[in-house]
């Protein structure tokens, strides 16, 4: 009996060779091939079971973590790990295989990981490990930090609900024993933090997703306030391009789960790589493969989070990484004021996410009039242009609405030839530098009929029409802007998928965490 989580590249030489072999495949999986060539690797040689798997697993190529048990012997399951997250749960009596600790923390809280390349045997009693050479090894016991709030939906109907309306808590967790006088200090980082952050004369940032946007709004951050060069990169080209190095950089991967393949092998290639002062991890979850390989770690303190849409662990994302900001600002010289400002704006944030939630109500009447809808347009400009694409990305996640995100002033190079009244466009408008500009990009929507939804600050200076509709907004510190008007967005998706029914917590084709390629 096999469990397979991942992709077996090789399989279908694999099969054509056992089919020579005389075995009959009854699935079009690539799974198959592992019972079949432990059937075979077993009658050739024998053995015991760990030793059939390190035969079966020197056939395999890709990223898999893959179970075998011999029917015969029930009593005892073999796990190899190549690629793909595998944790040893002990129990008393009892001991428990999962590609996730978060699966396993309503049995037990006591992990073993398995290392990259390393076959576990397992009974009720015990656990023994080879790593990747054959040889046996001792794997430490950990006791999980991980907390798991995440049982119970409460009075919340979605995973996705009650995690959008747990940001005020979960960035008040965030920010707690990270200021001291005023000044942001990130001591968990370690001694020799402030000395290598010093150094920092380039921030590379790598992620995938809702974390690759939270790493785009914090590049404007990096530059705008530390002045230190920043360039973000989606994890999947990043691993396969040759990256010119910078002097100076330091690498910074985010992820939520902190297992997703590309994210990881983007770290593990930098590791080979000469030239990083380092690699930074901004995660949640703890003992997760990125913040076991990384040299530093900052967890973003979000809490489980189990809808596959990605809220809470967004905004503290953003919440750590302004924190960052702030620290190597500090360390190489920035202006007092502007960090005394992010300071201010960062303590007065969750009563600001407060704020916002209570427009719970009204944004769902608006998001009854995109329930016919099959397109919508994002736009945003500056920082709040990420926070345009994570709009985007949530609509059609969850609602499986075709929504698209533009930087509102590339408007006119393409996108407005799309403008009818059947696409609504949403604006995402903060009282900002930027205010007049966007407002004549909306006007271009305006002149061509486009139905506009606009989200802004009550004093912006917008009068409703026919088809402009004004989602006034509280005032907020610019500063936290996009983390701020990250809510209504998150609120627009959750409501529209309601209304179309759709599995909210459970999107179509996805899944939590991404493990493989
Ligand atoms: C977010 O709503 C998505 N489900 C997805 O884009 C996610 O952010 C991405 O897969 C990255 O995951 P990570 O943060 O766990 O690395």
């Amino acid at each position: 009996m096999v469990v397979h989580n991942g992709i077996i590249e090789n399989h279908e030489p694999l099969c054509e060779q056992l089919r020579e072999r005389g075995y009959t495949f009854v699935t079009q999986t690539d799974t198959e091939v592992i019972a079949h060539l432990a059937h075979w690797e077993q009658r050739q040689q024998g053995g015991a079971l760990f030793e059939v798997m390190q035969r079966v697993v020197g056939a395999l190529r890709g990223a898999y973590g893959t179970v075998i048990m011999d029917i015969r012997d029930p009593s005892m399951l073999v796990a190899a790990r190549s690629g793909s997250p595998l944790v040893i749960g002990r129990g008393i009596g009892e001991n428990f295989l999962a590609s996730d600790q978060l699966a396993l923390l309503p049995v037990t809280r006591r992990f073993m990981f398995l290392e990259e390349g390393e076959i576990a045997e397992i009974t009720r009693r015990t656990v023994r490990v080879w790593d990747q050479a054959g040889e046996s090894v001792e794997r430490p016991e950990i006791e999980s930090q991980v907390k798991y709030d995440a049982g119970d939906k409460g009075l919340y109907r979605h995973y996705m609900q009650k995690e959008i309306f747990e940001q005020p808590q979960a960035i008040k967790n965030t920010l707690e024993g990270r200021f001291s006088h005023g000044e942001i200090t990130l001591s968990e980082l370690g001694d020799g933090a402030d000395a290598l952050l010093r150094q920092v004369q380039h921030v590379q940032i790598i992620a995938c997703g809702t974390s690759y946007h939270s790493a785009m709004v914090s590049r404007y951050w990096f530059e705008a306030m530390a002045g230190v060069p920043c360039d973000v990169e989606i994890a999947s080209e990043f691993r396969y391009r040759k990256p010119a190095m910078r002097p100076g950089s330091l690498l910074i991967t985010l992820s939520q789960s902190g297992e997703t393949a590309d994210t990881l092998a983007a770290l593990r290639l930098t590791k080979k790589a000469l030239g990083y002062l380092g690699s930074l991890a901004i995660c949640n979850v703890a003992g997760s493969s990125l913040v076991r390989e990384s040299d530093m770690v900052l967890m973003t303190r979000a809490g489980t989070e189990i809808g596959v849409a990605s809220t809470k662990a967004f905004t503290t994302q953003l919440t750590v990484l302004l924190m960052l900001v702030a620290r190597i600002g500090h360390l190489r010289g920035m202006d007092q004021e502007i960090e005394e400002d992010i300071v201010h704006a960062l303590q007065t944030l969750p009563s600001r996410i407060e704020q916002m939630l209570s427009l719970d109500k009204p944004i769902e009447t608006l998001a009854e009039g995109f329930s016919d809808k099959h397109h919508a347009l994002f736009l945003g400009r500056g920082d709040l242009y990420p926070i345009a694409m994570e709009g985007a990305l949530k609509l059609k996640e969850i609602s499986y609405i075709h929504a698209e995100a533009y930087a509102a002033g590339e408007l006119k190079h393409g996108p407005l030839a799309l403008i009818d009244a059947d696409m609504p466009v949403i604006v995402i408008a903060p009282n900002n530098e930027l205010l007049e500009k966007l407002k004549s990009n909306i006007e271009e929507v305006r002149a061509r009929g486009g139905l506009l939804y606009v989200f802004a600050e009550q004093d912006a200076g917008f009068t409703a029409s026919e088809n402009m509709k004004i989602i006034p907004l509280p005032r907020v510190e610019q500063i936290v802007a996009p983390i701020f008007y990250t809510v209504p967005m998150q609120l627009l998706a959750y409501h529209i998928s309601l209304i179309k029914g759709t599995d909210v917590d459970q999107p179509r084709n996805l899944a939590k965490s991404v493990t493989v390629e």
